[in-house]
């Protein structure tokens, strides 16, 4: 995700662009930049590293001074963070600059076709194609409006973007597909931005923008089309929240905001790897190519994944289905056991590192060892340029955009889904895994997002959040929960017990439900509820026999189950249901109301959700 603003009217451009792009850093903050076309006509592209306050810095001494500008704070996907690949991005005589959020997923051939004709590019983003393309499109007609939809109906993949140009002064276009982008309504003067909380200190009259629409502004009309060119006209909608709440997109906290987020990170996750092109879907990891081309992947006769904390569950849940369709044998390695360990490691042996902020000291030290070891490494992380990027041999991005709340939640849906496709890519290679498995497995993540969407929309339901709220009455005062799940259903009832502990402080513990009868039925007694992950799966009969187990030591038992299954009821003191789906992918559905369970208890027991305590959203220390 990044943060795009944009202004025209009246006023000096640069302190309303600024101000915007500081009330959107939580949706980027690697880089930042803006663009403001002055009085004279030129346009002042200022870009800096880092956080926006080293833009500001930059700007203090030498400000653009002029009504109309664009701006940007970045969550890199494509490119380091630095100055050259902060945006906005200009095309070749910088008369063009756009600034934007989304993947352009076939920016490597658009951009080969320009530079073939001549245009030279400066920076490795994806986006820097669009100016070129706009700049090819315009040639030397006058119409920037059409040479922006024609731009847009070549590109595959997700945008939001601004766009001005310093032969168009006094006016601003915005497009949307897959990103968002609002028009704020002001007083002889408009606004664009990638969300309210930018522009609610000017206007609270805004027109959210559909999929496939233009916006074209100036400071006195906003002419909104399709890529077409036939007009919209989106309602306009006021809002009437106060900034805080608008930052949170108006959930009352980061992590409600980051769950919502989760069919949407699903989505993101697949954008640009699996090319949803007529007849079939086709999967494609470019990112691995130069792996790949090493050849060192010739070579591997097993998988080891390093990781903490939620990030380790992800790996657990990867585990069976890249065992199964990559026919490698695979293990899970606790980064900070692995890192003191003298584990078994070479060139034979692809390491597989998983960290959201890429920092973490554990993870780190762990990869270090085993690329000490010749082992090829790909690291899985949702921060561009972080540390364990520089320590891969490939890198997979989650594409999950900052994940604020330190309980992680769309970083763990974004995992578990590129960890899939890296399982998927992985089969097809070793030829164990057939181009109908294969197209089975596209189709299923695919199908993902929607299913997440009705996944919680049966929790703002009144039952239920009746069935939340029943269960956290039963959750919020005890003094220890227990979840046990088998096959990837285990891996999720770690996760889930995390999610209690770490948000309201609850003791919660995780087992394998075979592991029950080994020692921790003994725990079990009215006092101690038992959270079992009870969906559709080739175990199902046995995790049933382990709940009536439970249930005869007089346990309170919540049942996760799949929707439709009356059966369970008879043994479970309260169900909660989600959607069918195929048992490798049921967790990416399960796992929603393990963390709304969470914060309802966190909430139930006034716990700080997105700041518990003693933690940190990145451990760097060891
Ligand atoms: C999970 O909710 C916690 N925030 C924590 O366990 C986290 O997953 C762990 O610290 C690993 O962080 P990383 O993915 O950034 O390396």
């Amino acid at each position: 995700m990044c943060g795009i603003v944009g202004y025209v009217g009246a006023r000096h451009a640069t302190p309303i662009l600024l101000d915007g792009l500081a009330r959107l850093e939580y949706r980027g903050y690697d880089s930042a930049g803006i663009a403001v076309i002055t009085s004279t006509g030129e346009l002042q592209i200022a870009k800096a590293q880092g956080r926006l306050q080293s833009l500001r810095t930059l700007v203090a001494t030498a400000e653009p001074v002029g009504v109309v500008g664009i701006g940007h704070t970045r969550w890199a996907t494509h490119g380091r963070p630095n100055d050259v690949n902060a945006h906005p991005h200009g095309d070749c005589a910088d008369r063009i600059t756009v600034a934007h959020n989304g993947i352009i997923e076939n920016y490597a051939s658009l951009r080969d076709e320009l530079m073939a004709k001549g245009h030279t590019f400066r920076s490795q983003t994806d986006t820097e194609t669009l100016a070129h393309l706009i700049e090819e499109e315009l040639g030397d007609s006058d119409d920037l409006n059409l040479a922006v939809r024609n731009t847009l109906k070549r590109v595959t993949g997700s945008y939001a973007i601004a766009v001005v140009s310093r032969a168009h002064p006094g006016r601003v276009i915005g497009a949307r597909k897959d990103s968002p982008l609002i028009v704020g309504l002001g007083v002889d003067e408009n606004f664009l931005a990638s969300d309210i909380p930018a522009i609610l200190k000017h206007t609270r009259e805004i027109v959210q923008l559909d999929d496939g629409d233009i916006a074209d502004l100036t400071a006195t009309t906003v002419t909104i089309s399709d890529l077409d060119g036939h007009p919209r006209q989106p309602p306009t909608l006021h809002v009437d929240w106060n900034i805080e709440a608008a930052e949170r997109g108006g959930y009352p906290h980061f992590f409600a905001k980051e769950i919502a987020e989760q069919p949407d990170a699903a989505h993101r996750a697949l954008l640009g790897r699996i090319i949803t092109r007529e007849p079939a879907p086709t999967l494609a990891l470019d990112a691995l190519d130069a792996l790949v081309a090493s050849g060192r992947l010739d070579a591997v006769r097993r998988i080891t994944f390093l990781g903490c904390g939620t990030s380790i569950h992800a790996a657990m849940i990867a585990r069976y289905a890249i065992e199964r369709w990559a026919r490698l044998p695979v293990d899970v390695a606790i980064a900070s056991e692995y890192r003191y360990a003298d584990p078994v490691v070479g060139p034979d042996t692809l390491c597989i590192a998983i960290s959201q902020s890429g920092e973490t000291a554990d993870i780190l030290a762990a990869t270090r060892l085993a690329r000490e070891a010749n082992a090829p490494i790909i690291a899985v992380t949702n921060t561009v340029g972080s540390a364990i990027t520089r320590l891969a041999d490939g890198v997979l991005y989650q594409q999950a955009g900052p994940e604020i709340s330190v309980a992680a939640t769309k970083s763990f849906i974004a995992t578990v889904m590129t960890l899939y496709l890296l399982g998927a890519w992985l089969g097809r290679r070793a030829q164990t895994l057939s181009e109908p498995e294969e197209q089975a497995i596209l189709h299923a993540l695919l199908d993902i997002p929607e299913q997440m969407r009705r996944t919680l929309a049966t929790f703002e339901t009144r039952e239920g959040q009746q069935t939340l709220a029943s269960v956290t009455g039963r959750l919020k005062d005890c003094a220890s929960c227990l979840y046990i799940g088998r096959g990837v259903g285990y891996p999720l009832a770690l996760e889930g017990a995390l999610k209690l502990k770490e948000l309201s402080y609850v003791h919660a513990e995780g087992f394998a439900a075979g592991e029950m009868k080994h020692g921790p039925i003994a725990l079990l007694d009215t006092a101690t509820p038992l959270v079992a992950i009870a969906t559709e799966g080739k175990t199902y009969e046995k995790v049933v026999s382990n709940i009536q187990e439970a249930r005869a030591r007089d346990a309170f038992i919540v049942a996760l189950a799949t929707e439709g299954d009356d059966a369970i009821r008879q043994h479970a003191d309260a169900v909660i249901a989600v959607p069918r789906a195929p048992e490798f992918f049921a967790p990416l559905l399960t796992v929603i109301p393990l963390q709304l369970l969470a914060y309802q208890v966190a909430l139930a027991r006034g716990c700080n959700v997105d700041q518990p305590r003693n933690l940190a959203k990145s451990v760097t220390v060891e």
